[in-house]
């Protein structure tokens, strides 16, 4: 199903919630990442939050990148074939997977989901990346700039706390922009589906009767949606889009009307998730993780 909303001057906005629409139109040529902010009010504020993501010398993080970008390409592609090592890199992290298994068994963990999450994806870049209550911090608020109303953002940069936070991702991620996307902005997907496994794990004997890769289906959680622009007047599939138009594409929606469960990846498509390989196969190991109890046995 499709939504427009027109209020000129103030919002042009399309938003995309079926699959078959929501890859069209990912797919549409006339339809990019980069925010021009024209086309309203509220396009004018979408593009400001967008444009902090990009370093001081002019590069951009990842997911702000549009299609025809070289240098995107290529570090997909260069991202993709370092990941698709999975068995190493589950090997790397497996203090992390043990930490997360127990929190979905017990619900209880020495440290929170979230600092294990992102130790876990800072490492699949650096073997030494270290997380902590801070550089968590610093996601969360990372990802709250994107969704604020208007007041909070206003506060979120006014007090610092937007560059701070950009800066101590920056750091840690050693300029390595896709490190800085995994780790302050993809990490939310995977704390909700630890979160979910938990909830899982609660009732009765879920733990014992359900399989890794059947938690996996119930729990992995695509981003609620990412933004887009019309560049130029067109259709895309059965969908009207109207020049300089924001638009969403509800990837999570659109993800649970699908029947490919690489639909959260875009796995694909031209932007498909680097990661669409490690990510399931961490769910499972932290789902056998914690059907693993103290004494190693199942
Ligand atoms: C449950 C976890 C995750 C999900 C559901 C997910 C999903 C996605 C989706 C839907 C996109 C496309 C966004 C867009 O086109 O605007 C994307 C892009 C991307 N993801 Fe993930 N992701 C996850 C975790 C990760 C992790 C752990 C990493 C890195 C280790 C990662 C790295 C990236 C990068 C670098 C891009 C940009 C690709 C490009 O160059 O266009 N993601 N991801």
């Amino acid at each position: 199903m499709t939504f427009t909303i027109t209020i000129p001057g103030i919002i042009r906005l399309v938003a995309v919630t079926t699959p078959d629409e929501v890859l069209a139109v990912n797919d549409a040529s006339m339809v990019q990442r980069s925010l021009s902010g024209r086309g309203g009010l509220v396009n004018r504020l979408v593009a400001a939050r967008f444009a902090v993501f990009r370093s001081p010398d002019g590069d951009i993080w990842p997911a702000f990148r549009d299609r025809p970008d070289l240098l995107r390409g290529e570090r997909q592609t260069a991202l993709e074939a370092r990941l698709s090592n999975v068995e190493p890199l589950l090997r790397r992290i497996a203090p992390e997977i043990a930490e997360l298994g127990d929190y979905v068994r017990d619900g209880v963990a020495h440290r929170s989901t979230g600092v294990i999450v992102q130790q876990a994806v800072g490492r699949l870049f650096f073997a030494d990346y270290a997380a902590s209550e801070k550089s968590y911090d610093a996601a969360r608020i990372l990802q709250s700039w994107l969704s604020a109303w208007p007041l909070h953002a206003f506060w979120i940069r006014r007090s610092g706390a937007l560059q701070a936070s950009l800066d101590r991702i920056m750091d840690l991620s050693r300029g390595d922009m896709a490190c800085a996307h995994a780790t302050a902005l993809a990490v939310d997907n995977i704390v909700r589906s630890i979160k979910l496994m938990r909830r899982l794990a609660r009732h009765g004997d879920n733990l014992a009767k359900i399989g890794p890769q059947d938690a996996l289906a119930r729990t992995l959680r695509a981003p609620s949606h990412v933004v887009r622009e019309v560049r130029d007047e067109g259709s895309a599939g059965p969908v009207r889009l109207r020049a300089r138009s924001l638009v969403l594409l509800a990837v999570e929606s659109a993800r649970r009307q699908s029947a490919d469960p690489s639909f959260a990846f875009f796995a694909g498509a031209w932007n498909r998730c680097p990661a669409h390989g490690i990510v399931p196969a961490l769910l499972a190991e932290v789902w056998q993780a914690a059907r693993t109890d103290t004494r190693g046995c199942t």
